[in-house]
């Protein structure tokens, strides 16, 4: 028999509710926080507001478009964690609020392993080909920079990840210290491909392992400009496209290595994205480039799927669901992950 799971996802600034039948989507909605551009970052506390504002309509939406009702809902997947707490917190209270209202079981759903298993979401009247396990995923995010090692739906072991900043938050931070607006990634990615990536060098970190630092290209971006800016006060200006390119490489490329390294190490042919910065261009480009040079199979989500969304959450709390994996209404959530 069919199982509608209905997911919710409010870890950062987004607020997110799917409707799944199985593993096949039926709706997805996402309701994006505007008011954090002003401030170049999210503002935790604007964060809890805004989704204590979109969460119930944009649950409503997302039951209305899949053509349901709450009554035909069998369980509330939900993001228990890593995220804002006062986000995460606003998601948990709706779901215990909807679970007791329904008298359905709740499911907590780990955040980063929902961005890899948004690989299995079903779209209706579509054929879709997924990973087969076991596969490595490189999971990108503002938060988070991992790579994976994905056994089974819910059997993942994370073999390097960074010690520091996140891949997302190079590009965030880096385009702030350039003028430019929040998020920057995106910004980045669009500048870049107008511009010369060999035009500048910027140094590379030596970390052992599969593990990954970006706090030091970040400090030798600013340190950089800071020094142009002294001889040239149009410096940034002039050399945006360029700067953008030559950043956005050095990004990719201490990405891949560290991939590539453990593709080869742990005999995986099987590589996939996930993340919000899993939709940027070059990085996409740059995969597919070394897939055909080591012979590696690849996936590549969606766009709607790489940044947060509640489909990834639903089709999480569907695996689960299947174990009879639920957990109790005095489940609190963690902002960092521990479960
Ligand atoms: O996964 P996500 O939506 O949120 C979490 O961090 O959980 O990722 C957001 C991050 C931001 O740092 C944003 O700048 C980055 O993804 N991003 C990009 C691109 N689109 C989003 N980074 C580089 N190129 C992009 N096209």
């Amino acid at each position: 028999m069919s199982v509608y799971i209905l997911g919710i996802e409010s870890s950062c600034d987004d607020t997110s509710a799917a409707v799944f039948k199985d593993e096949t989507i039926l709706s997805n909605r996402v309701a994006n926080q505007e008011v954090h551009k002003d401030y170049g970052g999210v503002v935790p506390e604007l964060a809890s507001r805004a989704h204590q504002q979109n969460i119930i309509p944009v649950v409503d939406k997302a039951i209305k478009d899949a053509g349901i009702t709450a009554a035909d809902i069998n369980a509330v997947a939900y993001t228990r964690g890593p995220g804002l707490m006062g986000s995460l917190l606003v998601g948990t209270s709706f779901a215990k609020g909807f679970s007791l209202a329904n008298n359905i079981p709740m499911i907590d759903v780990n955040h980063l392993h929902a961005h890899v298993l948004a690989h299995f979401i079903k779209e209706q009247n579509e054929e879709t080909e997924h990973p087969e396990f076991p596969f490595l995923c490189l999971l990108v995010s503002g938060g988070n920079s991992q790579i994976v090692l994905v056994k089974s739906h819910l059997d993942m072991e994370v073999v390097g990840q960074t010690i520091d900043d996140a891949a997302g938050e190079a590009f965030d931070k880096c385009a702030k210290v350039m003028g430019l607006p929040y998020p920057g990634g995106p910004l980045i990615d669009k500048l870049a491909k107008e511009g010369n990536p060999e035009a500048f060098t910027f140094s590379k970190p030596r970390i052992k392992g599969y593990d990954y630092s970006f706090s030091g290209l970040k400090t030798s971006f600013l340190y950089f400009l800071r020094d142009q800016l002294k001889e040239n006060p149009d410096f940034i200006e002039e050399n945006k496209k360029d700067l953008c390119a030559s950043l956005q490489k050095t990004i990719i490329d201490i990405l891949l290595d560290k991939l590539q390294l453990a593709a080869k190490d742990l005999k995986i042919n099987q590589v996939a994205l996930a993340g919000g910065v899993s939709a940027n261009s070059g990085l996409r480009i740059g995969l597919e480039n070394l897939a055909i040079h080591k012979k590696w199979k690849t996936f590549i989500p969606k766009f709607a799927y790489t940044t947060d969304n509640a489909a990834m959450v639903a089709v999480s709390g569907y695996y689960k669901y299947r174990l009879s994996q639920f957990v109790e209404h005095d489940a609190a959530p963690f902002s960092r992950v521990v479960f």
